[in-house]
């Protein structure tokens, strides 16, 4: 098979690559942005590139011009789109990268498909934050509003999509991620700020007094998600609607200041907590309600919290100074 995944030198797009690559051919495209530190990503292509059946393309997907003359004349089995411009907090201000790297870049994407034929199925990175601050609901709850400008994007992205596969008749499938965490994970997220922090004798400061829920994922959990989606042959059966929107989540949620405690155990340290109120658009609750995953994608999470934590933590130790 051959599949192109975008976003390859982010978190979750590098570790599918590192998946499918064993056994297939993956083309990635990433423009390396600099939200967080390039070495880190820099780090993860060059594990990447360590396998033949990987070639690496950096080009930014808002560019039309060069992701047209990239794509116009290649096909593939799948398109697995996981770029994007990430992060809840940060879209409080930084409103136009969203426009960009999530509204633009996805429809760039699909203006490709729709013009080039370039693949039958399209799959792509949502998010648990569409649902704002309603948690366990499931996939066909009516969402009234979002809490930021991210969520909002994705949102938006999710119905541009819907309206492109149902038009020019291309399978796609949107997944709505819960907190994904892991190895190689993302230094803006709480996971890995956690960590660093408690490995570093920092304090740690834990937003509405460390009680909000989160549905934390496990990445080897988010990959096989992707992969089931990838073989979903439900789309044969259901002819009117292309478009399949699932969440991709841990269905047992656990509080912050839990999974900080986790984090302790493992490093056998103890950290200085600082208890803060809850910050504007951040989500108090989230948990996922993966029924019709479970149903439909005969798949459900198998690594519990405890254990992920304790391989993102020897992980952790025996990685580069990059990511400390
Ligand atoms: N990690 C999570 O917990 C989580 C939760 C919910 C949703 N998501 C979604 O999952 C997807 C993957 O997230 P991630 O955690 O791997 O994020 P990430 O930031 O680690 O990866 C995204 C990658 O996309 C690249 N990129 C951004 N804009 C681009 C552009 N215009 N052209 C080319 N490349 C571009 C970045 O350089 C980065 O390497 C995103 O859509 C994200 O919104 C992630």
């Amino acid at each position: 098979m051959k599949y192109l995944i975008t976003g390859v030198a982010g978190f979750i797009g590098y570790h599918l690559a590192n998946n499918l690559s064993k056994k297939n051919l993956v083309y990635g495209i990433d423009n390396l942005n600099g939200y967080y530190s390039k070495k880190i990503k820099i780090e993860r292509l060059k594990e990447l590139k360590k396998n033949k059946n990987f070639k690496f393309s950096k080009i930014n997907l808002s560019n039309w011009k060069k992701l047209k003359n990239f794509l116009k004349n290649k096909k593939f089995d799948a398109i697995i789109h996981l770029a994007a411009q990430p992060g809840v907090q940060y879209s409080l201000k930084n409103r136009r990268s969203y426009f960009d790297n999530n509204i633009k870049a996805q429809f760039n994407l699909l203006e490709i498909i729709a013009k080039f034929d370039a693949t039958k199925k399209f799959i792509y990175g949502s998010s648990s934050s569409v649902y704002g601050e309603k948690s366990n609901k499931n996939e066909t709850f009516n969402i009234e509003k979002q809490e930021s400008f991210y969520a909002t994007s994705k949102k938006m992205c999710e119905v541009m999509t819907k309206n492109y596969s149902n038009l020019y008749k291309f399978k796609s499938t949107a997944l709505r991620f819960f907190t994904v965490y892991g190895p190689y994970g993302r230094p803006d997220m709480s996971p890995l700020i956690f960590l660093k922090s408690i490995y570093n004798n920092k304090k740690i400061n834990l937003y509405n007094n460390g009680s909000s829920l989160r549905s934390y994922t496990y990445i080897d959990d988010v990959v096989n998600f992707i992969i089931k989606s990838i073989n979903n042959n439900l789309f044969l059966r259901d002819k009117k609607n292309y478009h399949k929107i699932y969440n991709v989540g841990n269905n047992k949620n656990l509080s912050t200041i839990n999974f900080v405690k986790l984090i302790e155990r493992n490093l056998n340290k103890t950290s200085k907590i600082i208890k803060l109120k809850n910050r504007k658009a951040d989500i108090k609750n989230t948990k996922a309600n993966i029924d019709l995953a479970i149903k439909e994608l005969k798949i459900k999470p198998k690594i519990s919290a405890k254990l992920g934590v304790k391989k993102m933590c020897d992980w952790f130790i025996s990685s580069s100074s990059n990511f400390k």
